[in-house]
């Protein structure tokens, strides 16, 4: 369904992966507009529970209202995944994770996700926290800024931006989007066709958010969450998500750890998950065509053993 908030990205094959059963409860842990639970809810009306969380309340509240009318149990949960043994106390049969933030987040010019005009630097997908991408702009010296620009936005002109970004603030601090899109715009001179302060945006809203350590810790615990057969279905947007659920899956998988120099295995590693694509799955082309920011998306599934 397209909504006037979010584009769900691959929402058939999500839900189609989830093996949906009647009496079965299922967990949507990044309900954004709620497009997958919404999907869930029109594709079976026989399950037990679906299990709802985001760690933005706004968006919870919107996504309540889209699934009012919705025939199955729906619980709320604003909270964030990486805490998830503390935010459900059951077991579940498939869990679905769309990894980033939504359209709604990222058009609203109060949450300072995107790099338009007039956007204040914040980038907070949970509004009560302290930290945001002003303070980081603003506070972080320049080894800190410039790995912050290499880890997570795989920036290759780290160093230079995060000087000229120390240069700058140290006559007039830094406020807008529109001042940072033009510091960096100095270093990177548009040789390429994406804007040059999309990497400098992901970075730092990967770091304010805590995106990839939340995605660690959620899949070191997904295991105990789901029952055996259970699905986990993850949808990533950018290389260094995608990267840390290949290897979850692959070493969960995998039956032993120990060095092959070894005779014999004593690590007592267990197979956790079975991985169902060799190969991610991606969005078909006429998804592309009707909603190109879909075109990164990856999807990778497991089944809990
Ligand atoms: C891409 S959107 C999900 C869109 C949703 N599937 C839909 O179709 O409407 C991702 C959502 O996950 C939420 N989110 C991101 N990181 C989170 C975290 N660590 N814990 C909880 N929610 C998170 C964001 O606030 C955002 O609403």
């Amino acid at each position: 369904m397209k909504s006037d908030y979010h584009f769900t990205v691959m929402k058939k094959e999500a839900v189609e992966n989830l093996n949906l059963k009647s009496n079965g409860t299922y967990l949507d842990a990044t309900l954004g507009m709620g497009g997958h639970t919404i999907e869930i809810t029109n594709t079976r009306n026989d399950i037990n529970k679906i299990i709802c969380i985001d760690a933005d309340y706004n968006s919870l509240e919107i996504a309540k209202l889209r699934l009012a009318k919705s025939k199955n149990k729906i619980e709320f949960i604003c909270g964030n995944f990486s805490d998830i043994d503390k935010l459900i106390n059951e077991k579940v049969d498939g869990v679905i994770l769309d990894l980033g933030i939504s359209t709604y987040q990222l058009l609203n010019i109060k949450r300072g996700f995107s790099f338009k005009k007039g956007n204040k630097l914040d980038m907070r997908i949970n509004q009560n926290q302290e930290l945001t991408a002003h303070k980081i702009i603003n506070t972080y010296s320049v080894k800190e800024l410039s790995e912050l620009l290499m880890n997570y936005g795989e920036e290759k002109n780290h160093f230079q931006i995060a000087s000229e970004i120390a240069r700058q603030r140290s006559k007039k601090e830094i406020t807008t989007s529109d001042e940072l899109t033009e510091i960096v715009g100095k270093i990177n001179k548009g040789s390429s066709n994406i804007e040059p302060s999309t990497r400098t945006f992901q970075a730092l809203r990967i770091a304010v958010n805590n995106e990839l350590e939340a995605i660690v810790k959620f899949l070191e615990k997904s295991e105990k969450i789901l029952n055996k057969g259970g699905r986990l279905v993850i949808i990533t947007f950018h290389s260094l998500e995608d990267r840390i659920v290949k290897k979850f899956f692959k070493l969960s998988e995998s039956k032993c750890t120990c060095p092959p120099t070894k005779m014999s295995c004593d690590c007592n590693k267990k197979q956790t998950f079975k991985i169902i694509t060799k190969r991610p799955l991606k969005p078909t082309k006429n998804e592309v065509l009707l909603n190109p920011s879909s075109r990164s998306a990856k999807m990778r599934i497991g089944e809990a053993l």
